[in-house]
This record gives C-alpha cells, structure tokens and sequence, in this order.
C-alpha cells in the first residue's frame, strides 16, 4: 500500500499545490480542512491536475475528537503535513486569542494523535518571521530568532518549540519545521492558486486584484527603506517549488535520511527582491501597467530578509526552479480565471 499523508489545511494555498505534488510523487493525500480559509472545489480542481482527487475530511483541528477519528479511520497516515493554521498577520493583533487558541491548540492535538497512533513523521509550516529583521543577510537556520512582532509570528515560534520538544520528549517523534519566505504565483495549470479573501494583505494577491480592477490601486509602504530603491525586499518563491520542498522533507522523514528528530530548514530563493522589482516584474510578464502609489511605511514590516537555502539545497536536495517572471506570470494567469468565475 501506498504511504498516506495526512494534509491539514490540504485546500488552502499553500496545501493544495502540495497536494498535487505529493500525488505526483505516487503518495495518498488524506486532506483534512475545516474551510475557514479554503473551499472545498479546489479539492477537486487537485483532482483534474493529478487525475487523483484526495479524499477530504471537513474537520476542524482543534476538534481533538474529531481528529482522533481521522487517525483511527485512515491507518494508512504515515506522515502529517500540518498547514491548517490562521495566518493573518494584521488581524492576529485584534484577535490574538483566536490565533494562539487555533494555531498551538492544532499543533498539540495532532502531536497527540500522531503518538496515540504510531504516526512518526511531521512536516510543519513555519516562517521566515521567526527571524524578525535579521542583523546578517542572508538568513541561515542559525540566525538568532526574534522576540515576533506578531501573536501570528509568535505561533509559529511556539509552535517550532513545542514540536522541538516533543521530537526530543518521544523517541518515535520525528519533525521537520519548514520557515517559508515569501511563496507566490499559483500552479502552471491554472487551476488552483491563492484564494484571499476580503482585502489581501499580501503583495501579490494585492498587485493581481489592482490589475484586474478589484482594487484602485497599489499602496505602496515606503520607499525610504535603507534599500537600492527604498522600498522593503523579500525573497519570493513559487509555490509549486515551495510545495516539492513538502514531498522531499516527507520522503527525507519515511527513508530515515534525516539527521535528528527534529530538523529546520530555510526555504526562499535565495535572492532579495524589493517592491518595486515585484512590480516591474508584473508589468514585464503581464503587459499591464499598474496604478500604484507610494504610501507610508506599514507598521511592523521587516525592511529586508532574504534566505540562505543551502542548507535545503544539500540535505533536501531542493532547490527553486521557478523565477519572479515565471511566479508572477502564474499569478496573473490565475486572476485572469478567477474573474472568469466571479
Ligand atoms: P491558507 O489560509 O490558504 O491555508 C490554511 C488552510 O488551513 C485553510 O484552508 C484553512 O481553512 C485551514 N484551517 C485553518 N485553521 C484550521 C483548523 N483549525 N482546522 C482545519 N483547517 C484549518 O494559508 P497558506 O498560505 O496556505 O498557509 C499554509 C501554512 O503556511 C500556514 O500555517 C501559514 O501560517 C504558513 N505560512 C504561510 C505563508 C504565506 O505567505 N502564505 C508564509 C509562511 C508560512
Ligand atoms: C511583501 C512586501 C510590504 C502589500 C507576510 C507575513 C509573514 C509571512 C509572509 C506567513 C512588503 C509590501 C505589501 C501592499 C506593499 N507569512 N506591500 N503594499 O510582509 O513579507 O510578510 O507574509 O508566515 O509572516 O507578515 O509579505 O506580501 O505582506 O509584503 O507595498 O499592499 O510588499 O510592505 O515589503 P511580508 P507581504
């Protein structure tokens, strides 16, 4: 039989794109979201790219009942990817409770479960937050972590240390935390993407809607950064390219490749890229000029971070394909078919 994964938050953003490439890869993917972010046709939309449509659970990982069935049902999860998490950053300072009460509460039942049952392996969803604005770019795993300029940042830090903990605590606990920079773009078939919903507080979603003639215009925070062109830099990845990092941590976990029960590794592109290139990349790929306008700086943004993934490059044997071209192109194209659905 086929190792199954057990994928939370399997129809969100981030999720889905694993999805595809963990049943590319010739995994089961058992899915489990409570749709607080996501819907459920993007389940079947994995489904038209892969040929294989995961089966989704509509569970809430909080619910520890309900994800002791989960576990007790599918005796084939060999692994857990865990994306279900809120990820607001603006929002998680108005409601911190929800954050740290959705975030840490899932993290803990699933740990529960995964020693209850036998489950070894975890991949978590971290983030490059955990490192604030880093005093030495690029950043490796080794940079000091920062006090989180967020409740959202700070689950993630909690989070890392409860999953530390556990793999150290319990001797068939294995873990991979895995800090994200900046994942865009959606997959090469147009079929799934990001789904913001309401205003995006994330650039691209931001400069695909102002395109579109969702938004009047792009807001630029700040152009008086210490930068080359004053605006803030980020290292963007496409997320098909951030989603094979997902299949090779897990295969890493199944083989027993990995070096100790709990691992971090850093996952961007390697390369920093301010606002204004983001732009200008759009323009280059889509052909369409963008209103934008320069604004104040947005309380709490980091002024630049950029990863070293070398580490992901030689252990996971990972590495970016996809370039800022290529991500915003998808971008674009996934707009364009949203419009056509609304
Ligand atoms: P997303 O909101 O698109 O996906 C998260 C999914 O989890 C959603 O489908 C949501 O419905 C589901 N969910 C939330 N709480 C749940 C719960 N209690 N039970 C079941 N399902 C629940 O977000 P994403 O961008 O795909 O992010 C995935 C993960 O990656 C998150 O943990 C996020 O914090 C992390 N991350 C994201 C980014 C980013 O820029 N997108 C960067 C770094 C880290
Ligand atoms: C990117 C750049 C903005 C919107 C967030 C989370 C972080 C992590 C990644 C999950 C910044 C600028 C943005 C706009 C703009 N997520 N911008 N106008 O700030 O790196 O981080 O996503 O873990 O925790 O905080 O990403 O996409 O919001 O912003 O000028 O309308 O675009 O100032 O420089 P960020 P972002």
């Amino acid at each position: 039989m086929k190792p199954a994964v057990l994928v939370t938050g399997g129809t969100g953003y981030i999720g889905s794109h694993t999805a595809v490439e963990l049943i590319n890869s010739g995994f089961d993917v058992i899915s489990a979201d409570n749709l607080h972010n996501s819907e459920a046709w993007i389940n079947e939309r994995i489904g038209m790219i892969t040929g294989k449509t995961p089966i989704l659970e509509i569970a809430d990982i909080c619910d520890t009942a309900r994800v002791d069935d989960l576990f007790r049902k599918y005796p084939a999860i060999k692994a857990v990817i865990h994306f279900a998490a809120y990820k607001a950053v603006g929002e998680s300072v108005e409601k911190p409770l929800e954050y740290y009460r959705n975030n840490i509460l899932s993290t803990i039942n699933l740990l529960e479960m995964m020693k209850k049952y036998g489950t070894a392996h975890i991949v978590f969803s971290s983030s490059c937050t955990v490192y604030g604005q880093p005093d030495v770019l690029p950043v490796t795993e080794e940079s000091p972590l920062k006090q989180a300029a967020s409740p959202y940042g700070n689950t993630k830090k909690i989070c890392e240390d409860i999953i530390k903990d556990s793999a150290s605590a319990y001797s068939d606990i294995n873990a991979v935390s895995l800090r994200y920079f900046n994942p865009i773009g959606a997959h090469s078939s147009g079929l799934i993407g990001e789904l913001p919903r309401g205003v995006p507080e994330n650039l691209v979603p931001f400069i695909t809607q102002t395109a579109i003639g969702l938004r009047d215009e792009l807001k630029v925070f700040g152009n008086d950064y210490d930068t080359p062109d004053g605006t803030c830099i980020r290292d963007y990845l496409h997320v098909s390219d951030l989603a094979i990092a997902h299949v090779k941590a897990v295969e890493r976990l199944l083989n027993g490749r990995n070096k100790a029960s709990y691992e971090v590794f850093n996952l961007g592109a390697g390369k920093g890229v301010s606002v204004m290139e983001a732009i200008k990349s759009f323009e280059r790929v889509s052909g369409v000029k963008l209103k934008y306008r320069i604004t104040g700086r947005r309380h709490g943004d980091i002024e630049k971070i950029w990863a070293d993934p070398s580490l992901a490059n030689r252990e996971l044997g990972w590495k970016t394909i996809y370039t800022l071209d290529d991500a915003m192109k998808s971008a674009w194209q996934w707009e364009i078919k949203l419009r056509e659905m609304r």
